[in-house]
């Protein structure tokens, strides 16, 4: 385990390996970090929206959605997942109990958005998953990335992770509408309508893509 899930830990819950429970104070206390840190990354995510449109009169960010995943969301997750439910697993294999996500108009400013997040110095990045290079098999297409945000208490920083989605708006569109159709219902959707999906998906990407051409004009 890292230095900074170690501190996490210590400071919420006494014993390590303790059972998750999302109606005690080990709970809330550990919920605490992530909202903090999602708060901290949602200020940094506006200042970056703000100043492109003040000082370069550019929609670089369209808009800015968070969420601290639901209680019930979690345990599904580390069910399905085959994970014990400790506090442990819980920090150490779920990423995105912070999630934020980044809504742009051009494919391009995926690209120059992941790099501004990239040259602030105070946010570490664990993992990126570059879905807009290479949909996943779903059509899904999105940039992810898995940071780590720093937490400022009275006594010392603590490092949390969050999780970043950056995605167009036609993108965001088509994550939306097939997330309520597929990825998170319990019935599997027949064959035909997976591969529409990834038929619409496409159609998405090339306008994507022309959309790009547009403004090279
Ligand atoms: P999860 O365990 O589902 O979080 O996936 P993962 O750990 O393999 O990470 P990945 O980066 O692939 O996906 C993280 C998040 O991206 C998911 O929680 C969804 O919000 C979103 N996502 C991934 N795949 C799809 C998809 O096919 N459709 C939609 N609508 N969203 C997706
Ligand atoms: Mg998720």
């Amino acid at each position: 385990m890292k230095k900074n899930e170690i501190a996490i830990i210590e400071n919420c819950i006494e014993n390590k390996n303790e059972k998750l429970d999302v109606k005690e104070e080990p709970y809330e206390k550990l919920m605490f970090f992530y909202r903090t840190a999602l708060k901290e990354l949602e200020v940094q995510m506006n200042i970056i929206k703000d100043e492109f449109k003040i000082m370069y009169n550019y929609d670089l960010i369209d808009h800015i959605n968070s969420r601290i995943k639901e209680p019930k969301s979690i345990i599904k997750k580390m069910e399905k997942k085959g994970y014990e439910k400790t506090y442990l697993n819980l920090i150490e294999k779920i990423n995105d109990i912070a999630g934020i996500r980044i809504v742009c108009n051009l494919k391009d400013d995926i690209f120059f958005i992941r790099d501004l997040i990239k040259n602030i110095s105070d946010i570490r990045i664990l993992k990126e998953k570059d879905y807009v290079t290479t949909p996943k098999e779903s059509g899904y297409s999105s940039y992810h990335m898995i940071v780590e945000v720093p937490v400022r208490l009275t006594q010392n920083t603590i490092y949390v992770k969050c999780e970043i989605q950056i995605r167009t708006l036609a993108m965001d569109f088509w994550a939306n509408f097939e997330h309520k159709v597929k990825y998170k219902s319990d019935q599997d959707i027949s064959k035909k309508a997976s591969k529409e999906l990834v038929s619409y998906a496409k159609i998405i990407n090339k306008f994507d893509n022309k959309m790009m051409g547009l403004k090279n004009t």
